[in-house]
């Protein structure tokens, strides 16, 4: 795999999954909590982005009504655009789907999350402050978690992009 190998994207299959597995470290495992409710990435689409034919990325998302929720989004090559590659292509689908809003939860650490997200039209909801807590009980992790950038997390960021049909 090179860089000059083209970023193809597509949806996830059943040999990706051990690939998530691992992949899904970076978003803080193979289940993320958001808004107080845990979700396994394996149960909802994926897309994975591909750079010849090795994964470079994934984004999980969910549809609900109008609304749909971006609940991981990884590269595992960062900066070459992969993020907004998959990004897109996940804005993409929920528009068609007819959705009107997607929305995201990260945390108070991923400030280069806050730049990305920010930088491509999503604005902030909320701010669920000690948040984190919540989610390490429910993940049973005991003690503080350090980020991104040496920062302990503590608290949610809800943010979110509208769509005009
Ligand atoms: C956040 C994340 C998904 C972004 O994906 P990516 O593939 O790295 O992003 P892209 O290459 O598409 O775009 C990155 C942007 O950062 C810029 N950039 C380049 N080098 C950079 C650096 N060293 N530090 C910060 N930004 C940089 C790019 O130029 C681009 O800028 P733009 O916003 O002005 O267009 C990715 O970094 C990631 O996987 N992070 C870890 C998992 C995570 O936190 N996910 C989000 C949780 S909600």
């Amino acid at each position: 795999m090179t860089l000059h190998d083209r970023l193809n994207i597509r949806t996830i299959t059943e040999t990706d999954l051990l690939w998530l597995d691992t992949a899904s470290q970076a978003v803080g495992g193979p289940m993320v909590v958001s808004l107080g409710t845990p979700h396994r990435l394996s149960d909802y689409p994926t897309f994975i982005a591909e750079r010849g034919s090795t994964p470079v990325g994934f984004a999980t998302f969910r549809i609900a009504g109008l609304e749909a929720e971006l609940l991981a989004l990884a590269a595992t090559e960062q900066w070459q655009g992969t993020g907004s590659t998959l990004l897109a292509a996940v804005e993409t689908e929920v528009v068609q789907a007819g959705c009107r809003q997607l929305m995201l939860c990260t945390t108070n650490d991923n400030t280069d999350a806050l730049r990305f997200y920010q930088r491509r039209g999503y604005h902030f909801k909320a701010l669920n402050a000690g948040a984190f807590a919540e989610v390490r009980r429910i993940k049973g992790i005991t003690g503080e978690v350090v980020g991104q950038h040496q920062i302990v997390i503590r608290d949610e960021l809800v943010l979110a992009k509208h769509f005009t049909v």
